[in-house]
């Protein structure tokens, strides 16, 4: 009653033009002091997104605020992107009982989160992108409707409040690009409705915890960039069925590869590169399934893998990047690989790898760099790599490889950087290479090389 009373006289008001008679009754003067407040300690408006907060506008219409349609109480706050500068006025945001969506993501507010347990509608709080420092604080945790929380790309430190797996309703968590500390808490794997973590670039160490395996509806997984250790365990393939991006690159993470990331059929990209991970790829990787047919980017770079790489990793139609470069991995290179028709970056390099290029790579017609470099393979470069238009870099240095410099390797019209220093490369150097308009860097120094071709 008193409500669709308020509405009448605001819209009566609206239409009479009469601005301060909306102000009298338009909302609630409680919104009106809070935002007033939170404008009182914003330094710097260089955009002036603030100038239409004035008495002589009625709040719900202020630049960035929206309101109820029934209650007249500011429900959304969304000022992103707008350097502003200043602090977040303690009392004043957390007096917008109503808010449900709070955006002040990229931005240049500094000093602590304030105190925002009062919001117990908030479903989206966006601070990211600001130079926010402090804790994070366990009195978010009475934001007990949150579904999505990022704090990325801020001074935050500290370990993450235990009080967050209490925030039942979570689906997106983004903490990375902060310093914090400590170990994941086993907390977070009571949130079952999370899809996405992200804990990215921080200092955070210890293992995963148990509990996390337990977030089955788990899409994104991003870890990358901490001090995390010990193995996966082997069954994360069918506790993580869900999952689509797992990245754990630059961490400490050893033992085997666990080959149930085989089972996970809406994988896009594994990015395991710059870890401890021993024993050998996983052949269930490449095993005709619907990981096959998603998988696009295999980073596994930079670990201690050995054995051979499996032939039947040329079932991963869709790849576009493989990195398989700086493990011990030896044996010849699979010409099905030759099948991988998207792959864009292929990276073989500094292992162990023997025999010949396959004449089959010469089939991977979208190549724009490839890397075979630091090996011990031999034999001539097959006369097929004339068929790599593409080709941006081309590195086979450091390798037996003999034979001429084809020829046709003047054929490629985007060549920047070749290399083929260090083999056994003999003969004259083709005048075609001459044709090369773009590159800029030619190596083809510790060489049996007898100059030019006229
Ligand atoms: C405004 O909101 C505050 C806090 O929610 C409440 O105590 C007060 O009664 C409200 N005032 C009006 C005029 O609705
Ligand atoms: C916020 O609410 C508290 C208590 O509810 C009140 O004392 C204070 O004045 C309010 N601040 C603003 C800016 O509205
Ligand atoms: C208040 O804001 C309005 C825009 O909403 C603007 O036209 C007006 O000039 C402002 N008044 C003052 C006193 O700044
Ligand atoms: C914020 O600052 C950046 C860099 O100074 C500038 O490019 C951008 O246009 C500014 N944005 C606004 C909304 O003023
Ligand atoms: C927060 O805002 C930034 C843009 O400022 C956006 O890129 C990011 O996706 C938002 N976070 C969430 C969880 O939606
Ligand atoms: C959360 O809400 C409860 C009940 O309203 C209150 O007793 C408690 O102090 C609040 N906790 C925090 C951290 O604000
Ligand atoms: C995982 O969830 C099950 C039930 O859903 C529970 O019994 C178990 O304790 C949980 N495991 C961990 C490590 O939290
Ligand atoms: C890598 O893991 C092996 C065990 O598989 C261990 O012996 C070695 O110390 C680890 N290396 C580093 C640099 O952590
Ligand atoms: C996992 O994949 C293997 C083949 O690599 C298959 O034999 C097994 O049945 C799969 N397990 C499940 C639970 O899908
Ligand atoms: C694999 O893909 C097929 C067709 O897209 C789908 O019917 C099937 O359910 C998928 N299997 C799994 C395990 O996701
Ligand atoms: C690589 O793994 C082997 C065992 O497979 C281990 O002996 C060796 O220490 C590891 N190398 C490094 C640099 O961790
Ligand atoms: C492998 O090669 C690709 C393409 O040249 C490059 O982007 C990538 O950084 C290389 N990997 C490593 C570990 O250097």
């Amino acid at each position: 009653m008193l409500v669709a009373l308020f509405a009448a006289l605001v819209l009566l008001c609206y239409s009479a033009g009469n601005i301060h008679c909306v102000v009298a009754v338009h909302g609630n003067d409680s919104d009106m002091l809070a935002l007033l407040e939170f404008k009182d300690a914003i330094g710097d408006d260089p955009a002036g997104v603030l100038s239409s907060w004035n008495k002589t506008t009625p709040f719900c219409r202020w630049n960035g605020v929206k309101c109820g349609r029934r209650e007249h109480r500011v429900t959304a706050l969304e000022l992103a992107g707008q350097n502003l500068t200043g602090r977040l006025a303690a009392a004043s945001l957390g007096n917008l009982s109503y808010l449900h969506l709070l955006d002040l993501s990229g931005n240049r507010f500094s000093g602590q989160i304030p105190r925002l347990n009062s919001l117990r509608k908030l479903q989206v709080l966006n601070l990211s992108n600001n130079i926010l420092d402090g804790i994070i604080p366990d009195t978010l945790t009475n934001c007990s409707s949150l579904t999505q929380l990022d704090l990325s790309i801020n001074l935050f430190q500290g370990q993450i409040p235990l009080g967050i797996g209490l925030l039942s309703e979570l689906s997106d968590l983004v903490l990375s690009r902060n310093y914090l500390s400590g170990h994941i808490p086993s907390e977070l794997g009571k949130l079952s409705k999370l899809s996405s973590l992200d804990l990215s670039v921080n200092i955070i160490s210890g293992e995963i915890p148990r509990a996390l395996y337990n977030l089955s509806s788990l899409r994104m997984l991003f870890l990358e960039m901490n001090f995390l250790g010990k193995s996966l365990p082997s069954n994360i393939g069918y506790a993580l069925p869900n999952l689509q991006w797992l990245l754990l690159g630059v961490n400490m993470f050893q033992g085997n590869i666990p080959g149930s990331l085989g089972n996970i059929s809406q994988l896009h990209l594994i990015y395991l590169s710059e870890n401890n991970f021993s024993g050998q790829i996983p052949s269930s990787l490449g095993k005709l399934s619907n990981l096959s047919v998603n998988l696009q980017y295999l980073l596994l770079d930079g670990n201690n893998l050995s054995g051979h790489i499996p032939s039947n990793m040329g079932n991963l139609q869709q790849l576009t990047q493989l990195d398989l470069s700086y493990n011990n991995l030896k044996g010849k290179m699979p010409p099905s690989l030759g099948n991988l028709q998207r792959l864009v970056s292929f990276n073989l390099s500094n292992n162990n790898l023997q025999g010949d290029i396959p004449s089959k790579f010469g089939d991977l017609q979208q190549l724009v760099w490839l890397n075979l470099g630091n090996n011990y393979l031999h034999g001539e470069v097959p006369s097929s790599v004339a068929n790599l238009q593409q080709l941006v870099l081309l590195d086979l240095s450091h390798n037996n490889l003999s034979g001429k410099v084809p020829r046709s390797l003047g054929n490629l019209p985007k060549l920047r950087q070749l290399d083929l220093s260090h083999n056994n490369f003999g003969g004259k150097i083709p005048s075609s290479l001459a044709n090369l308009r773009q590159l800029s860097r030619l190596d083809l120094s510790y060489n049996s090389l007898k100059g030019f071709y006229a």
